[in-house]
């Protein structure tokens, strides 16, 4: 039992499937979480979410959606706006944690996309107006979260959103994960940086063969 209060909590992730999904899965399952993987095929996510940790079940995105309390938004931005629309009544009520970037890549490296909203999480909101939407682990590499032989990831990330204690909980989820800290980056308006701050690790990631996060002085 911990002081959280996030026990009674249930974790979905849509899109769990991908790298980002597993590990963000993986890491909160072993920090005590119950998570549910999504995908647009039920098996695939149960063959994934089998291979990660007992706490870890997997079924379709829209189930996912409605047995999770909260739900972390894991897809390639391609499918984003599909997904949220789809889903929008089993998200009601309910925070939603996007971590989406908007990223190309071409001969010269990684880039922010410019989207219609601004940041993928402005656009969660636009669409998800039932909701609670909250930017985080944008800058998290999924190499990190996967490799186990990593005790603590090292990171610290950056929380964004309107509703303070929205933004309270996903500090302390964030907190289940061994050697991450949340920190409060502003309010919504501010994702498109933070989102777009992934081109510049990446680029990093690139010219140190690394996989680079960020840490904020100061707080
Ligand atoms: N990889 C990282 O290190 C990292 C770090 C920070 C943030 N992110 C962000 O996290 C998100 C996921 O990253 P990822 O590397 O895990 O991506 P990914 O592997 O390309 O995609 C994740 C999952 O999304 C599902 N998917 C793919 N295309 C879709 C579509 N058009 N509509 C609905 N679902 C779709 C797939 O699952 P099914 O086929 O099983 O449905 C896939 O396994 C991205 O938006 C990325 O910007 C990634």
């Amino acid at each position: 039992m911990t002081t959280d209060g996030l026990d009674d909590q249930v974790i979905g992730v849509l899109g769990g499937t991908g790298a980002q999904g597993r590990g963000l899965a993986l890491r909160l399952a072993q920090g005590g979480m119950s998570v549910v993987l999504g995908s647009r095929d039920a098996g695939r996510a149960g063959e994934a979410a089998a291979a990660l940790h007992p706490a870890v079940t997997g079924t379709d995105n829209a189930s996912c959606a409605e047995q999770a309390t909260i739900v972390i938004v894991a897809v390639p931005y391609e499918g984003h706006r599909e997904l949220l629309a789809e889903l929008e009544p089993q998200l009601r009520g309910k925070i939603v944690v996007d971590c989406v970037n908007p990223l190309g890549f071409d001969k010269q490296g990684p880039f922010p996309i410019r989207v219609p909203d601004r940041s993928a999480c402005e656009e969660a909101a636009a669409i998800l107006t039932e909701s609670t939407v909250v930017g985080a682990f944008h800058n998290v590499s999924a190499v990190i979260l996967l490799d186990e032989s990593i005790e603590s990831v090292g990171s610290d990330v950056l929380v964004l959103g309107e509703d303070r204690e929205a933004v309270d909980t996903i500090i302390a989820l964030t907190a289940r994960i061994a050697g991450a800290r949340g920190v409060f980056g502003g309010r919504l308006r501010n994702a498109f940086q933070v989102e777009a701050l992934t081109a510049n690790l990446i680029a990093i990631n690139r010219r140190y063969k690394t996989h680079a996060s960020i840490s904020i002085t100061g707080v």
